[in-house]
C-alpha cells in the first residue's frame, strides 16, 4: 500500500497564556483499527507565580512520571540545524522548551507527530522506542531534557533502519 495515500493528519492548537503550542499528528490508516499507542505527551509542569516571577519546578516521580537520573541542556544550536536523530531502547525523557521554542519530531514507526513546544511550564513525555528530531530552534532557545538514564552510548538507535528492526524484533 502506498504509504503516502494511507495518511491522514490533524492539528491540534493548545492554546496556553501567550505560549501557542500545536501538534500535528499523521496516522497511517493501518494502524487506525489497532489499539494506538500514544507518541509524546504533553505534561503541565508546575508554575509558582508571584510579584517576583515565574517558577516551575519538577522533582523525581514529582510532575515527571520516572526516577530523574540526569539532565542536560542543548543550546546556541545554529539557525537551521537539527538535533537528535535517534531512538533510545530504555530511556524515557521530557523535553522542555525553558527558553524559546523549537519543533521535537516523533515517529513510532507507525505514526508521526510534530508538537511545537514553546512554553517553560509544559512538557513533551517521550517513551522509549521512538525516533526523535529537533529542529526550527528560535534564536536564544533552551531544550532542557529530562531523563531516565544515566548516559550510555549503547541505548541510542542511530540508523532509522536499524530503529525499525529494533523495534519489530522486541
Ligand atoms: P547527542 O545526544 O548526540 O545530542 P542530540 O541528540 O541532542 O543531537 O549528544 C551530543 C554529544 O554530547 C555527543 O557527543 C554525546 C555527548 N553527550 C554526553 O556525553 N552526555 C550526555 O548526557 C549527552 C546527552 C550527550
Amino acid at each position: 500500500r502506498n504509504s503516502q495515500l494511507s495518511t491522514m493528519s490533524t492539528v491540534n492548537n493548545v492554546n496556553n497564556g501567550n505560549c501557542q503550542q500545536w501538534q500535528l499528528l499523521t496516522v497511517s490508516f493501518s494502524v487506525l483499527s489497532n489499539k494506538m499507542k500514544e507518541i509524546g505527551k504533553i505534561i503541565d509542569l508546575s508554575q509558582k507565580q508571584t510579584d517576583e516571577g515565574l517558577c516551575t519546578h519538577v522533582e523525581s516521580l514529582v510532575g515527571v512520571p520516572f526516577d530523574i537520573k540526569r539532565a542536560y541542556w542543548i543550546y546556541d544550536v545554529p539557525k537551521g540545524e537539527s538535533r537528535g536523530g535517534h531512538a533510545h531502547k530504555r530511556l524515557r525523557q521530557v523535553i522542555i522548551a525553558v527558553k524559546g521554542s523549537f519543533i521535537v519530531n516523533l515517529d513510532d514507526g507507525h505514526q508521526k507527530k510534530q508538537y511545537l513546544l514553546d512554553c517553560p511550564d509544559k512538557g513533551l513525555l517521550i517513551d522509549t522506542k521512538i525516533w526523535r528530531t529537533l529542529d526550527d530552534f528560535s534564536e536564544g532557545a533552551v531544550c532542557l531534557v529530562l531523563a531516565s538514564e544515566l548516559y550510555d552510548p549503547d541505548d541510542y538507535l542511530y540508523d532509522y533502519n536499524d530503529f525499525i528492526e529494533y523495534i519489530h524484533h522486541v
